[in-house]
């Protein structure tokens, strides 16, 4: 049984403050007591430079960078390791894909596509390297709910198209994409796809063989793991021919004044020192997740999801944006009369945190034809009593407020 209150009690951030309220999970979350301990033993006992000491503790600190490798490639059932690259984050990640796969295949009157419920780290990169290279974006429209119009894609792959970018769950709607079929209908058009599993890795099994996904992107911070930790996987045929962009230490076979021959992957893409302790420590977090199970995981967030959405309702002026049919736990609205960063000032100084704003997609905003939304995200140390808390906080604004 699931049982939010015990995970709590992993989460050394609400021994300190046992009255937090913390619902912006989509932005970050909280760590667990497992990774910070790990984060702590590798800089008290393994700590050396990876890949070039042959002492004791550079074989241990590269044991774990490299072990933490294979955790990913696991997590992610990679057929191989190397086809896990460390990056410091999601936007990372999609940057490394559209420098060096996106640009070198582009040409002028080319297309890239992504969805117009992207966050701006799927969406910025691709629109440089597309005016870099004078291609177009297109952009796959949603319908007023939230739900991505799927119909609209079988329309737009075509020749042109180098790359479809996705987003496996929007930070902003909560909407949950369907990105089996999404990747079935691209490669039947034999168009590669990148999935943006920021705000899914820590919910959904994510099993790239089986999904036949060309690239998969997730964040460290999101899934328990440390601040500046990413995975970028790749499907090995793309990653061998592309070229790197990062050049220096570590990425290489041999160097001459005249020219460089370069590593094969993943080490080719990891120029320079990397994060080895955030990296080492991200294993334990992978190990976090998979612990508590991504179907329970996402299983409670259903139950937080469904309360909140009930709850809420009952709140004078308040308007949802993102209803689709299958959704994260993930609630975004905005109260008559407020302004998003209003209401989260005062429910802040209750130690209920909430985001708003745009949530870096700022033409959903567009679409709705408003500033930006108050949003609160739950994840797996979330309870009903957080959302009661909430539901009673809104009511507060509102009275504070003389609404
Ligand atoms: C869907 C999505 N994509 C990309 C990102 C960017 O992640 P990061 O800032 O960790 O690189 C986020 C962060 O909120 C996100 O929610």
């Amino acid at each position: 049984m699931f049982n939010p209150v015990e995970v709590q009690k992993q989460f050394p951030i609400f021994t300190h403050y046992p009255d937090l309220v913390y619902l912006d999970n989509a932005a970050t979350t909280q760590k667990p007591y497992i990774v910070l301990a790990l984060e702590q033993e590798y800089y008290e006992r393994h700590n050396a430079n990876v890949h070039r000491g042959i002492y004791r503790l550079a074989a241990e600190s590269t044991a774990l960078y490299e072990g933490s490798r294979e955790r990913c490639g696991r997590f992610l059932n990679a057929p191989n390791a190397r086809q896990i690259i460390f990056t410091s984050g999601t936007t990372d990640g999609i940057n490394l894909v559209a420098q060096c796969f996106a640009m070198p295949r582009l040409e002028a009157g080319d297309q890239l596509l992504i969805s117009g419920m992207e966050h701006h780290s799927n969406l910025i990169p691709w629109q440089q390297a597309c005016l870099a290279k004078k291609a177009e974006l297109k952009v796959i429209p949603f319908h007023e709910n939230g739900e991505l119009d799927v119909q609209q894609i079988k329309e737009m792959l075509n020749p042109k198209v180098k790359l479809l970018a996705i987003t496996h769950i929007s930070n902003t709607l909560g909407t949950i994409n369907p990105i089996a079929e999404i990747i079935a209908l691209a490669h039947a058009a034999g168009i590669p796809v990148l999935v943006d599993a920021a705000q899914s890795a820590a919910s959904h099994k994510l099993d790239v063989q089986a999904l036949d996904v060309d690239f998969l992107v997730f964040s460290g911070h999101k899934v328990f793991g440390p601040t500046g930790t990413g995975v970028l996987y790749g499907k090995e045929k793309w990653l061998n021919e592309m070229p790197p962009y990062r050049f220096g230490g570590e990425m290489i076979r041999d160097v001459t004044f005249e020219k460089t021959i370069f590593a094969p992957i993943p080490q080719k893409f990891e120029a320079g020192t990397p994060n080895i302790a955030g990296v080492a420590t991200l294993s334990s977090a992978l190990d976090f997740v998979e612990e508590l199970g991504q179907d329970n995981i996402a299983a409670h967030l259903q139950i937080l999801l469904a309360q909140g959405e009930k709850r809420l309702a009952n709140i004078p002026g308040i308007q949802f944006y993102g209803q689709a049919a299958h959704k994260s736990g993930i609630i975004s609205f905005t109260l008559a009369g407020v302004h998003p960063h209003d209401l989260a000032t005062i429910l802040g100084q209750k130690d209920i945190c909430i985001r708003a704003g745009h949530h870096c997609t700022q033409p959903i905003m567009d679409f709705y034809e408003i500033p930006g939304t108050a949003r609160a995200s739950f994840s797996v140390y979330n309870t009903v009593e957080d959302v009661i808390k909430l539901e009673l906080g809104l009511k507060e604004v509102l009275t504070v407020l003389g609404n």
